[in-house]
């Protein structure tokens, strides 16, 4: 059954997503959001956020963002229908009735089903009759021993053109509902249907509920006329739409804590990765498609795709860039891996084993590394219009993804890659660059491999997706954050006494927080760091946006310690006052909420008023202005 999106807005209007993720997850109140530890990772300060009025979650530590229904899916594993279903029955809304066309094409569909079912118990029986001998030895040769048939529910479709039809038929099917289910070929000459497999190892495909819908059938024989071949488009199967090993990669994706989904080229290598406990999936026989891309992106928030090593791999990979981009969304994005030596991972867990792929898959490449390296090396950088036309490549490959502020994301980071490559002449700059030969024209390299010319300032970045998705939550700054922000970047002495407690509670903004942490990281590294080179570095980082954002709220704040007439003395006095008060709440808050927890006799009661006048107090002041004048006391 499909929803209107009118029912689904009435469900999200009467439900509150606080509600529904509080029975889950423990959830304090902090200004209009909420704030808990992540349900998907194990983290032990809360960077999870729940926001009702938006209608959204976002969880820092794992970069996961959602909305009522995609919480339900992610934690409890629902399918879209059963979440809708549950949440319906919460909300009091009846689900819409299923129209009677609709509930007759079900019926049909169920019907057509159970003929799937039982053709892929017959081809896994045959595998293991006499007939299937030859099938058994090549499945064997090939390294996927005897044990692992069942989990796959890999078959033999023997070559004879009836036996399976005559098979079904005894069982009751019509020979028309087996040529709609794709298992018969209906001769276009009017002769009589037969079997579209012979002569196959047979793989089932199952949709995202774990019921086989079709079959891909490979050839043993080298000079077969397809090496697979797959059922047709039916009814059951969209091959658009599904993804083959759905079901079993969604279980391994949660016993393995949701670390890593893979995107494979061939049935085998998702195969060969799961027996490695790595969950994968692969396309039908078609580069991937807008809808499995959607698929993936409601498993995990950045599936590797995999590509192999060689030629063809390297071009698939390429082309993933173009039709992947524009669908990026803050929080959802792709990463890629490389199989080395031109093998696929099926060849790689035969010939090395199970540790040696996953190291492979390990080593990704952000999805923003894989596109400027390939733009970079399209062409040599040696003339100023081939260096313009680089930059006019990444704004139009920036330009084209349609998420705006993502898009905007992009662009900075892909210029601050730039401004980093024609800054650096020795180093990845165009002369030594565009005398490089044209055959190492690859998208990437694999791995971005530890001191490949731009890994050492390319790895660092973080990804664009990860920091848009923690702007959504900031778009609203808080402004004495933003000002203490903005005085720190302005004047980075002042940090100098402080670095332990901006650890502790950055500048009292979480939207600050992933600034505060590259702040630090930075001021352990280098003694000196003057505004310039800081606001430099962060742009590099990507935080090009956030500094935009820290301008536009600080200016809200009235801090003096920002003013233009101030001396650099008191706006240093006058800020640290203000941090210091920042500080102090960021600990009343925290003592309030322990003490809250463990209220008993008269006395706590007393120690939890007192807590709270100063609190409140404090709050005051900020925000009526007052602590600018206590600091100039
Ligand atoms: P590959 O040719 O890379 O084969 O096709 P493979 O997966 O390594 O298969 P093995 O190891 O030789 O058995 C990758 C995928 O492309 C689709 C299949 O889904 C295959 O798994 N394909 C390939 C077809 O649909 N038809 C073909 O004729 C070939
Ligand atoms: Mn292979």
């Amino acid at each position: 059954m499909r929803f209107d999106d009118r029912f689904l807005e009435e469900i999200k209007s009467r439900v509150r997503l606080s509600d529904v993720i509080g029975k889950t997850v423990k959830l304090k109140r902090q200004g209009r959001e909420y704030v808990g530890l992540s349900p998907f990772t194990k983290e032990r300060s809360p960077s999870f956020f729940v926001n009702d009025d938006k209608g959204f979650y976002h969880d820092f530590s794992s970069g996961k963002h959602g909305d009522l229904i995609s919480f339900l899916q992610e934690t409890e594993r629902l399918t879209f229908m059963e979440a809708v279903e549950r949440l319906a029955a919460e909300a009091g809304m009846a689900l819409p009735a299923p129209d009677p066309q609709f509930a007759e094409q079900e019926k049909k569909r169920q019907g057509l089903g159970d003929w799937m079912e039982l053709a892929a118990s017959w081809f896994e029986g045959e595998l293991h009759r006499p007939v299937g001998k030859a099938a058994r030895d090549y499945l064997t040769r090939r390294g996927l021993p005897e044990q692992e048939w069942k989990r796959f529910r890999i078959g033999f479709a023997p070559n004879n053109r009836t036996a399976l039809k005559d098979y079904l038929i005894t069982k009751g099917a019509k020979a028309g509902d087996l040529v709609e289910a794709g298992l018969l070929i209906s001769p276009e000459d009017g002769g009589a249907p037969y079997d579209r497999f012979r002569d196959r190892i047979i793989f089932p495909i199952a949709d995202a509920r774990g019921r086989t819908v079709s079959f891909g059938g490979r050839a043993m024989d080298p000079e077969a006329r397809a090496k697979y071949l797959n059922g047709p488009e039916t009814s059951l199967f969209h091959k658009g739409r599904l993804l083959y090993g759905l079901p079993e990669a969604r279980k391994l994706l949660h016993a393995s804590n949701d670390e890593q989904l893979v995107v494979v080229e061939g049935y085998m290598d998702a195969i060969a990765c799961q027996r490695a406990n790595i969950p994968a999936v692969a396309p039908l026989g078609t580069a991937l498609t807008e809808d499995q891309m959607e698929v993936l992106w409601r498993l995990h928030p950045e599936p590797t795709l995999c590509f192999d090593g060689d030629g063809a791999g390297m071009r698939a990979a390429a082309r993933s860039i173009d039709r992947a981009l524009p669908l990026l969304k803050p929080g959802k994005s792709f990463k890629f891996a490389i199989v080395v030596g031109g093998k696929d991972p099926d060849d790689v867990l035969r010939e090395q084993g199970p540790n040696a792929l996953k190291a492979q898959l390990a080593e990704t490449t952000p999805f923003v590394d894989a596109l400027f390296t390939r733009e970079r090396d399209a062409e040599p950088l040696d003339t100023p219009e081939r260096k313009a036309g680089l930059k006019q490549r990444l704004r139009a490959a920036a330009g084209s993804i349609a998420d705006k502020d993502l898009a905007q994301a992009y662009k900075d980071d892909l210029y601050g890659r730039l401004d980093v490559l024609f800054a650096r002449p020795g180093r990845g700059g165009g002369g030594e660059d565009g005398g490089a030969p044209r055959q190492a024209r690859r998208p990437f390299q694999p791995g971005a491999g530890k001191g490949q010319r731009g890994a050492m300032t390319f790895d660092a970045f973080p990804t664009p997706e990860g920091k848009e998705a923690a702007k959504k939550l900031a778009v609203s700054l808080d402004p004495l954050a933003a000002a203490l922000a903005k005085g720190a970047l302005d004047d980075p002495h002042r940090l100098d006494d402080h670095l332990e407690l901006l650890e502790r509670s950055g500048f009292g903004d979480p939207g600050l927080s992933e600034l505060a942490k590259e702040i630090i990281r930075l001021r352990l590294d280098a003694d000196h760091l003057d505004s310039g080179a800081l606001a430099r570095h962060l742009r590099d980082r990507g935080f090009a946006g956030l500094l935009t954002d820290i301008d536009r709220a600080a200016a809200r704040a009235g801090a003096p310690f920002l003013k233009q007439d101030v001396t650099l003395a008191a706006a240093r006095s006058q800020w640290t006052h203000a941090f210091e008060v920042l500080n102090r709440l960021a600990a009343l808050e925290t003592a309030l909420s322990s003490a809250k927890a463990n209220l008993g006799g008269r006395s706590d009661m007393a120690a939890f008023e007192r807590l709270k006048a100063e609190r409140d107090t404090l709050k005051r002041a900020v925000r009526s202005g007052d602590i600018w004048t206590d600091g100039e006391a």
